[in-house]
């Protein structure tokens, strides 16, 4: 992928997380969420480059903009797959909450699993635990063996949840197995993320979040060397129709098949960007301050392994 896309890629992050942290605490996700759509949509379509959004904002007749399938650039220059959230976490960002972001993550055409927008049951770790988690496995092995992995004992283990009714007995696990808990209202992305940055003090993820977003989480977690595993949580038949209509695309059978990071990223030439709008585990926030803006962002390349934090002050701007 050229290398200048990457950088580009964090422009176009960096528009829709400012757009969107201008209406944090507005009580409007949809408002928020639009104008994030607004500004990724616009500045995609200045870049030179031809790319399909593989996991976007929906299906076409629900989402009219970056939904799933559309195609976004000039038209010409590399073709390629875009997995997005313009504004991962809306409600946060609607509530003035914590742990929101615009992100993007791209590859080659046919480098990136389609996902429909379920969710899935989901672990997630940094380098070091990459090869001894299990999805299938008790809540306390895995814990005893990412402590091992990591050179703690079970108690100095920190798992990330989100906080939702369906995790109270996955909690309680994780307590018992003496770990500690950090839970968090929204963006498992990032926390997923989290365990691959050292000073985060996350070592795991756990829990059932959204489809779309184990995919966006696994190509970072491919880069740094770590794991996602992710296995399909239909909530419905329904559900149970659209994973299937795109697991026959790729030729699976199985809709229990545990995917891992290769699977949902498949190759090195991927990278992914992303933005904070409101302060979590992986990023810091927008900061609007008199006459200029600050942003903090993330670019990680595949093919170099190159890890980029980069802080922007933008020039203050009406907001719309
Ligand atoms: P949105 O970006 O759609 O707001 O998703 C936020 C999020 O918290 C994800 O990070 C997570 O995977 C998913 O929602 C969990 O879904 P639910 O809120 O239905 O439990």
């Amino acid at each position: 992928m050229d290398r200048n896309l990457a950088l580009e890629f964090v422009r176009v992050t960096e528009a829709a997380a400012i757009a969107a942290a201008e209406w944090m605490g507005r009580g409007d996700g949809k408002k928020a969420d639009g104008a994030a759509v607004d500004e990724m949509r616009d500045r995609f379509n200045q870049m030179d480059f031809k790319a399909t959004v593989v996991i976007g904002e929906g299906e076409k007749d629900k989402a009219p903009k970056l939904y799933t399938g559309e195609v976004v650039g000039k038209g010409n220059g590399e073709e390629m797959d875009l997995a997005i959230d313009p504004l991962e976490a809306t409600d946060s960002v609607a509530w003035g909450r914590t742990n929101a972001q615009a992100m993007i993550a791209a590859g080659p055409k046919g480098s990136l699993m389609h996902a429909p927008d379920t969710y899935m049951n989901k672990i997630a770790v940094g380098k070091e635990a990459a090869k001894v988690i299990d999805l299938d496995a008790p809540v306390k092995d895995n814990i005893k063996k990412i402590a091992k992995a990591l050179g703690k004992e079970p108690g100095e283990v920190t798992a990330i949840v989100l906080d939702r009714e369906r995790h109270q007995d996955l909690i309680k696990e994780i307590r018992a197995a003496g770990a500690r808990v950090r839970l968090i209202t929204d963006g498992d992305v990032a926390a997923a993320i989290a365990t691959t940055i050292p000073d985060s003090g996350i070592d795991v993820l756990m829990g059932i979040g959204g489809s779309t977003e184990a995919v966006l989480a696994a190509v970072p977690l491919k880069i740094f060397g770590g794991e996602i595993l992710a296995r399909f949580h239909p909530r419905s038949d329904q559900d149970k129709i659209e994973i299937q209509k795109c697991l026959e695309k790729s030729k699976i059978k199985d809709i229990k098949k545990i995917f891992n990071a290769e699977d949902m990223a498949n190759g090195d030439k991927l990278t992914f960007t992303a933005t904070g709008v409101i302060d979590g585990p992986m990023l810091d926030g927008v900061n609007f301050r008199p006459g200029k803006i600050i942003t903090h962002s993330i670019v990680v390349r595949g093919t170099s392994g190159t890890v980029r934090y980069i802080t922007t002050e933008h020039k203050a701007h009406k907001p719309k």
